[in-house]
């Protein structure tokens, strides 16, 4: 164990490292929809490296049964409330790279969809919530704390300490992470008070109320014992009204237990020397692989095969918070005065996949809009790309501009919530930076930055820098485990 845990622990007259329980509605590379999937898949195994047994509770979801079915054992089952609904829980038990995983088991709740939306969605984690507290006692494990995740699992604090006191769930401490605030689970009272059976005295702006709702993050901040976020500047950001969502009130009031802790990549998962997905593999230095690897993505792309032209990619949601706002309005500006290619890929609001499908068509082999979610394509898309594209009007941390880093694709990012904290701008006076960024949420500033990338292309030198100083950023997990291991001593 490390001195620094040992001396913590003395503090609080403890001697062992405290045991962990992660929540969470995705867990990679089970079930995945963005980075929340990473981050809850990746932590515990660094968490374990530093002695720590962090264990995962998560939905069985349909795409889990698939695949894993064969490898689950099955742990017990019983019946439980959620308000009139009498329901099925069933615990499945699985251990991936020595953690162990326990699946909530409902088919009604986890099918095809990991999120279905609206009040559907309300209730599929109204359910996992009652079932996670319900597990606890019979788990063989007693979770010192319960980390919760979003607002799908926030309101474990909330129950544990109001519907079960005394209890396992009453004496464990809780940590929330905030990976976006602008997913909050609001709904009405009487949904909540039906779906959980919330007590009408906490239906108050002091605990969860928000604008006339019933609010399932809110609950999770003013029940947490600690809050973090995942970047330092999206810790301050989230104190702000043009961030926080309506949240601004409470996370100021709890400002002294609020942190930012910055997210880390799989680097086993993401790493060119080894990656068996990418047709040639790379190196800081030995940069051939690279070259192999655009060629590749060109040819299945339907893109001009020339290795000389700069291609810009994104792989990400389409929603408004990744910028793509911006991107609609200067996409054509851009392609029609430059010489470049762009690739996306991504899936999300129909508008904006709409917009690029249509882009594709004025720019045949130029421009290529892959609409789906692919992981092995996503990786010969960081792989091949020459710049990677992510002007977030918000981005709470932000993995995929340190994943292309790790490729040796150079982000151009706006300058907020973690962005701002892992991607240094280029500065042609000294020559350092790892990165282009842009500080307003403005697309001509965007177009403007994309321009003096391209500018920095033409030049083998600075090129060559960049991609060098990309590629040897440190974004593994291990710094940040060691902080939230902090963290949870810090909560015993
Ligand atoms: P967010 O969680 O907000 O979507 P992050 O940058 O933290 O953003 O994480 C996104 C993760 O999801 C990355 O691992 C990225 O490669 C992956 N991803 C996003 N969209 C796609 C897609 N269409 N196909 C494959 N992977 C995707
Ligand atoms: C959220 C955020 C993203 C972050 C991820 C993992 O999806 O949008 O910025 O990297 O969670 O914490």
């Amino acid at each position: 164990m490390k001195r620094e845990f040992r001396e913590l622990l003395r503090e609080r007259g403890r001697t062992e490292l405290p045991r962990v329980l992660l929540a969470a509605a995705e867990c990679a590379p089970l079930s995945k929809t963005g980075g929340l999937a990473d981050v809850v898949g990746t932590l515990p195994k660094a968490l374990k490296k530093l002695g720590i047994d962090a264990r995962v509770i998560t939905p069985y979801h349909r795409c889990i049964k698939d695949k894993y079915a064969s490898q689950v054992e099955h742990m017990f089952y019983f019946y439980t409330n959620l308000g009139w609904r009498h329901v099925y829980v069933g615990l499945e038990r699985l251990e991936l790279d020595g953690v162990v995983i326990y699946l909530v088991d409902n088919e009604d709740y986890f099918g095809d969809k990991i999120y279905r939306g609206g009040m559907p969605e309300g209730e599929q984690y109204s359910f996992f919530c009652r079932a996670v507290m319900d597990v606890i006692p019979n788990l063989g494990f007693e979770p010192d704390v319960i980390h919760c995740n979003d607002w799908h699992t926030a309101m474990l604090p909330m129950l544990g300490h109001t519907q079960y006191p005394g209890q396992i769930q009453d004496r464990a401490k809780y940590l929330l992470t905030i990976h976006n605030i602008a997913f909050q689970g609001k709904f009405g009272f009487d949904f909540v008070q039906d779906m959980l059976g919330v007590d009408a005295k906490y239906y108050t702006p002091e605990f969860m109320e928000l604008n006339g709702c019933a609010d399932f993050l809110k609950a999770g901040c003013v029940f947490s014992d600690r809050i973090n976020t995942v970047s330092p500047s999206y810790a301050s950001e989230i104190k702000m009204p043009y961030y926080a969502e309506g949240l601004e009130g409470i996370l100021n009031a709890r400002h002294d237990v609020l942190t930012g802790i910055i997210n880390g990549i799989d680097k086993v998962t993401f790493n060119p020397k080894a990656d068996p997905t990418l047709p040639a593999r790379f190196d800081r230095g030995h940069l051939k692989g690279k070259a192999a690897c655009k060629k590749s993505l060109q040819e299945q792309m339907g893109l001009e095969q020339r290795p000389d032209v700069p291609l810009f990619a994104m792989v990400t949601r389409m929603t408004e918070q990744k910028g793509f706002d911006l991107v609609a309005c200067v996409l054509d500006d851009i392609m029609s005065r430059e010489d470049m290619q762009f690739m996306l890929l991504g899936t999300g609001d129909e508008r904006f996949e709409k917009f690029m499908a249509a882009a594709e068509r004025r720019y045949p082999g130029r421009l290529c809009a892959y609409i789906g979610y692919s992981e092995t394509l996503s990786h010969l898309v960081y792989a091949g790309s020459d710049f990677f594209l992510m002007p977030s009007r918000f981005e709470p941390c932000g993995l995929s501009q340190m994943i292309a880093m790790r490729y040796g694709s150079i982000p151009i990012v706006r300058e907020t919530g973690g962005l701002r904290d892992t991607v240094t701008p280029y500065n042609r006076f000294t020559g350092e930076g790892n990165g282009f960024s842009f500080a307003n949420f403005d697309a001509w500033e965007m177009r403007d930055t994309m321009r003096l990338a391209l500018e920095c292309y033409r030049n083998d030198e600075i090129m060559h820098g960049l991609i060098d100083r990309a590629m040897q950023a440190d974004f593994g997990f291990d710094r940040s485990a060691e902080d939230y291991a902090r963290h949870y001593i810090w909560m015993l």
